[in-house]
């Protein structure tokens, strides 16, 4: 299968959510997991790189997929992807470009981090749009990154309702936490676990009702 994380607003966290459900599938399913780096600024693969320092055994590999390959100029490589018992996970840049488009289409899931500021409503709802017109054939599941518990989103209602026609929202939000700034390809702390603990399951409850498998 093939999740994605991606939409076109920078700093959302997609990285950091890629990083942190990696490490969170590898505690949860005896699957393989592989992570596909498809930004240019590499940040997955640099940091899973500068973790070889680390006395911990690796837990999946990471693979750059660089500006001029054609990753998928043969469809079928991405349908293998997608047709394997592996979880692939794909972290994608902040700004959108043609070469994704296959990527979009055919990906599994599509893991759409957003927040509640004005800009990241825009780039969320025009993102969404975009899914549409690739005719993206991908589940939307959206969920609300660096969410600050002590705040009323005043836009929250809206942007929900809206954004739930196309997806579903999970439910539990990953806060705003300190100890989500400083993450690591081959381990989660107690503290990390229990940030993503909740809204990861969520996720891979609807995985496995989509897919109807158990992961
Ligand atoms: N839940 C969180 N709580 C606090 N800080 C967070 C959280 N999630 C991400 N961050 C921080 O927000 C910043 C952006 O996160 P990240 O790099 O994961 O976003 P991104 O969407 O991958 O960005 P880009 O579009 O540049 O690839 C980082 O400094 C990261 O540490
Ligand atoms: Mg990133």
């Amino acid at each position: 299968m093939i999740i994605t994380f991606a939409t076109q607003k920078g700093g959302t966290g997609k990285t950091t959510l890629s990083i942190a459900f990696a490490n969170y599938l590898t505690e949860v399913t005896e699957r393989q997991i592989n992570v596909f780096d498809f930004d240019y600024q590499k940040s997955f693969y640099n940091k899973w790189k500068e973790d070889e320092l680390l006395e911990i055994p690796k837990l999946y590999d990471v693979e750059v997929i660089g500006e001029e390959e054609q990753p998928f100029s043969d469809i079928e490589s991405l349908f293998e992807l997608r047709d394997s018992e592996d979880i692939n996970i794909f972290d994608l840049a902040g700004t959108l470009d043609e070469k994704y488009s296959d990527l979009l289409i055919y990906s599994d899931f599509i893991i759409i981090p957003f927040e509640y500021s004005d800009v990241s409503v825009k780039s969320t709802l025009v993102f969404k749009n975009l899914l549409g017109l690739l005719e993206s054939q991908a589940e939307r599941i959206f969920i609300r990154s660096k969410y600050d518990k002590g705040y009323k989103y005043l836009n929250q209602q809206e942007m929900d309702e809206e954004i739930s026609k196309y997806g579903v929202i999970i439910q539990n939000p990953v806060y705003k936490r300190n100890c989500l700034q400083t993450i690591d390809t081959r381990k989660l702390t107690y503290e990390q676990k229990y940030a993503v603990k909740k809204p990861f399951n969520e996720i891979i409850d609807q995985i496995n009702e989509t897919l109807q498998i158990t992961l």
